[in-house]
């Protein structure tokens, strides 16, 4: 049977505070002293990270370093080993995954729909945690995925099978799915994957919008450098399931950086378009413009 890792769990009724937190704070998400392991073997090591509540923070780092076994603990899905994830100052594993799920979003690096799925209902499933115990479909529901749909250009694709389209479609299902639940957190591991770089920029033109105009946090996985350092305003940088650097991109990203995460030498001059960091390989080939 296929799961979708990145529906909400089962959330009853309308759950839009976290402990008492009026719904137009900003949420802290915390990680205090964070060690994580697949059955014995520890991948991330102690780390400790404020989320910058309101802005949108960037997490880079070599394949495997442990990006996204971090991002699992931060929206939950893996308990650390040791140390915690706060929510507001509250141990994460201790809230209610109603509570959590109206205020987090995940969108996986894989995410699996269910099969035979049309993209209007995985969109719909974002509404679960909005929803009274009975799932009653509210016309506040309607509009959400309406709103979704188009903020995701997909509304010609709403009665398609989920598993007839592209990756990149399908991409723009899962980030349509989130917009529908309308999180104050998104944490998104590596949104731009199978999109054209294109569709990359619309994506993260789109997080950054939704960011600007409704105050959410935004937290993703990038593995483009450039990417990654134009959209963040809070860049962490991870080596070896540690947190090597963090800070403003430009305080950051220097070749020295680039390094020691990616064992890569490189110079790092500033983006023609917005002045932040841009990363040029060095490479050994000197290519073939004279
Ligand atoms: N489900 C899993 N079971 C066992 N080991 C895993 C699992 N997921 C990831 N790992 C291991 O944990 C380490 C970190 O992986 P991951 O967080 O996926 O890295 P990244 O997202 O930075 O590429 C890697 O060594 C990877 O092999
Ligand atoms: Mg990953």
């Amino acid at each position: 049977m296929t799961t979708t890792t990145a529906v909400p769990v089962a959330a009853p009724q309308q759950a839009t505070e976290v402990s008492g937190i009026a719904a137009s704070d900003p949420v802290r998400l915390s990680a205090r002293g964070v060690h994580l392991a697949y059955d014995q073997r520890t991948v991330v090591h102690g780390v400790d990270l404020e989320i910058p509540p309101g802005r949108v923070t960037v997490i880079v780092g070599a394949n495997g370093c442990g990006k996204s076994t971090l991002l699992r603990a931060l929206a939950r899905v893996l308990r650390p080993s040791r140390g915690r994830v706060e929510l507001d100052g509250e141990d994460l594993q201790r809230l209610r995954p109603k509570d959590v799920a109206a205020v987090l979003g995940l969108l996986p690096q894989q995410p699996l729909a269910p099969e035979g799925i049309t993209v209007a209902d995985l969109v719909g499933r974002g509404r679960h945690p909005h929803q009274g115990a009975f799932r009653r479909w509210s016309a506040a529901d309607t509009e959400a995925v309406s709103r979704a749909l188009a903020l995701t250009d997909l509304h010609d694709l709403a009665a398609r099978r989920v598993e007839e389209l592209s990756g990149g479609q399908r991409q723009r299902v899962w980030l349509a799915m989130m917009l529908a639940q309308d999180p104050r957190i998104m944490l998104l591991d590596e949104p731009t994957t199978y999109l054209d770089i294109a569709h990359q920029v619309d994506l993260l033109d789109l997080l950054a919008d939704l960011n600007e105009t409704s105050g959410t946090t935004v937290v993703m996985v990038l593995h483009e450098l450039n990417l990654a350092a134009r959209y963040a305003d809070h860049l962490v940088v991870m080596h070896e399931g540690r947190v090597l650097r963090e800070g403003a991109p430009a305080d950051v990203l220097d070749a020295e950086c680039v390094q020691a995460a990616f064992g890569l030498r490189a110079s790092v001059v500033p983006d023609p378009v917005t002045g932040a960091p841009m990363v040029v390989p060095a490479g050994r080939r000197r290519g073939r413009v004279a």
